[in-house]
């Protein structure tokens, strides 16, 4: 699947962002096309975090601006959902309740459902419907009538992500959506974040747009280089990071089918890499020396 700059969702331009005298952003220029799975990785207090909240809308850039499909924005909009590593599901509400809930909220009202009441079953079938096909995308079918404490932590994640995707997101974030679970668990997510990507790969075959875009924080390298399609790195480690963070790796990563299986050893050569780029205080660099998917991108259509 080649991604294309004729499609661009989400754009940052010159994006900055501070705490004080704590520098945070600075200079970062982004842009994300549709149905790419783009992993961000970078040293802890790196500000990963703070671009995405700049580009969920809730927290805007001090300086520059984001855009989404071409629209400047400072505020949120259900175009961009967010899961983050601990997301506390509504608990008396079941797996598929919980899912729903957000069409709940986001189509009707109080007294549509008191004074409508016909049209408001009709529409909360409707919204099950779509929770249980959604729990379905994700693997969860089976614990669907299941209460989040009933839920294992993987589980819980799940539901989250289908939360967050029965809103249709042009953009889904997840900041270290795996971060609290165990290894094997994991794994599994992960196969389900390829299942997802190879769904937009299979749209592009039948010219539809590919339906999920998604920005995952990650601070595992192996897990970034797995599910993305591309490695974006943010650091302070460049000339000119006393002024901020900024993005000095973006590259390619190798695209995986759901279960085929891992090569550890296709990402050694990567990962070293992005440790001396990204992680490295010592590699003090120019911070374009490692950004260049787009350029690569624009020799490889050219070759083809
Ligand atoms: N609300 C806040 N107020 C003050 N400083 C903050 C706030 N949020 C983050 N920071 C600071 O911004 C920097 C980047 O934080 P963050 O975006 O959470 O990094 P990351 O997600 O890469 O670990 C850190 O120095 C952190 O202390
Ligand atoms: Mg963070």
């Amino acid at each position: 699947m080649v991604a294309s700059r004729d499609d661009i969702v989400l754009e940052c331009r010159d994006l900055g962002h501070w705490f004080g005298s704590n520098k945070v952003l600075n200079g970062i220029n982004l842009q994300i096309s549709r149905g790419q799975i783009v992993a961000l990785v970078g040293p802890s207090g790196s500000g990963k975090s703070t671009l995405l909240r700049a580009i969920l809308g809730t927290h805007p850039p001090r300086t520059g601006e984001v855009l989404m499909d071409g629209a400047s924005y400072r505020s949120p909009h259900r175009d961009r959902g967010i899961v983050y590593q601990r997301y506390s599901l509504l608990p008396f509400l079941t797996a598929q309740q919980n899912v729903a809930f957000g069409l709940k909220l986001d189509q009707t009202s109080l007294a549509f459902r008191c004074f409508q009441f016909w049209e408001w079953a009709k529409l909360k079938t409707e919204h099950m419907d779509q929770a249980a096909e959604l729990l379905d995308r994700v693997g969860l079918s089976a614990a669907k009538d299941q209460y989040p404490s009933e839920l294992s932590g993987g589980m819980r994640q799940r539901v989250a992500i289908a939360q967050a995707l029965i809103m249709r997101p042009k953009l889904l974030l997840l900041d270290e959506p795996f971060g609290a679970l165990d290894e094997a668990t994991r794994e599994d997510l992960q196969v389900m974040l390829l299942k997802l990507y190879s769904e937009n790969v299979e749209a592009r075959a039948k010219g539809e747009q590919p339906p999920y875009t998604i920005l995952i924080v990650t601070h595992e390298l192996n897990e970034a280089l797995y599910v993305s399609d591309r490695v974006l790195g943010l650091s302070q480690y460049h000339h000119g990071g006393s002024e901020g963070a900024a993005i000095v790796y973006d590259k390619a990563a190798p695209v995986y089918r759901p279960h085929a299986p891992k090569e550890l050893s296709d990402f050694v050569a990567q990962k070293e890499e992005l440790l001396k780029a990204v992680f490295s205080d010592e590699v003090i660099q120019h911070h374009s020396e490692y950004v260049s998917f787009w350029e690569d991108r624009e020799k490889l259509t050219v070759d083809a």
